[in-house]
């Protein structure tokens, strides 16, 4: 079933404010991400691009703002809001008693696939990113090149109108890079929104139309790639707005 999209805004941040404790993540976030975008969320380590995510998924609560993805609220209208969007985490966790095949369909279950097409989306996703002989097997079975794959099959598994990638290409060997790199453009070419946060200036330089970049907290520079760039490489323009050498 697909849904109807009630806004030409895939995500939609006001004013975001996160505290974890006393420690303030996010500070006054606000922005926008068109459909279709590809955007690259920037920032040094800690800087709160996975705490963001989280918001955005509904993983983590906060103190004020507002999300919304196609003006659904992600709190108010949670289930309709998380359906549009696949996560490919930063860190692994997954499912240990499953088949890395099973643990598709199921996920494809929550998201309201029916099975005989989670199967097959499933199969088709494990053989697209060279796990189908793994298919069988349990995720701690696989290097950790292979679970980075399998959380991306992941979050494709319901195709999902945004794919979010917290550090997808973190600690992949050049095959997998340039397979990931070739797929995103892919689905992006298909109208697919993007959002892509990444330590790589080239990944970033290279797939995204957007640049955003978060230091502590707070959204420091945001813009289309060829005005936040000009006559300056990513690496200059990121170090001189993060203060970091
Ligand atoms: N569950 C948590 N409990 C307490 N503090 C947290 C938690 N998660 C993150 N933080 C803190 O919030 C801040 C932002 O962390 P976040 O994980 O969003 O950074 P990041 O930009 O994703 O960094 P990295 O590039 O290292 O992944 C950091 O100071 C971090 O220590
Ligand atoms: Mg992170």
């Amino acid at each position: 079933m697909r849904l109807m999209y009630n806004s030409d805004k895939a995500i939609s941040i006001n004013n975001l404010t996160k505290y974890y404790g006393k420690l303030q993540a996010l500070d006054n976030v606000s922005f926008e991400i068109k459909r279709g975008d590809f955007f690259a969320f920037l920032g040094p380590n800690g800087a709160g691009k996975t705490t963001t995510i989280n918001v955005i998924t509904g993983l983590s609560n906060y103190q004020s703002g507002e999300v919304t993805v196609f003006g659904y609220n992600t709190t108010k209208d949670y289930l309709q809001a998380r359906r549009l969007i696949g996560l490919c985490a930063q860190e692994f966790n997954f499912d240990p008693f499953l088949t890395i095949h099973q643990l598709l369909v199921y996920q494809a279950g929550y998201f309201g696939v029916l099975p005989h097409a989670a199967e097959r989306r499933a199969d088709q996703l494990l053989e697209r990113f060279g796990l189908i002989e793994k298919r069988n097997v349990k995720h701690r079975a696989l290097s950790g090149g292979m679970k980075k794959r399998l959380l991306i099959c992941r979050a494709l598994i319901h195709d999902p109108e945004i794919l979010i990638l917290d550090e997808p290409t973190a600690g992949c060997d050049l095959e997998l890079k340039y397979l990931i790199w070739d797929y995103l453009t892919q689905l992006n070419g298909e109208g697919k929104t993007i959002f892509l946060t990444t330590h790589y200036m080239e990944e970033a330089e290279k797939l995204c139309k957007t640049i955003g970049i978060i230091n502590h907290g707070r959204i420091v520079r945001i813009g289309d790639k060829k005005e936040v760039l000009r006559d300056k490489t990513l690496e200059a323009v990121f170090l001189e707005v993060t203060g970091t050498e």
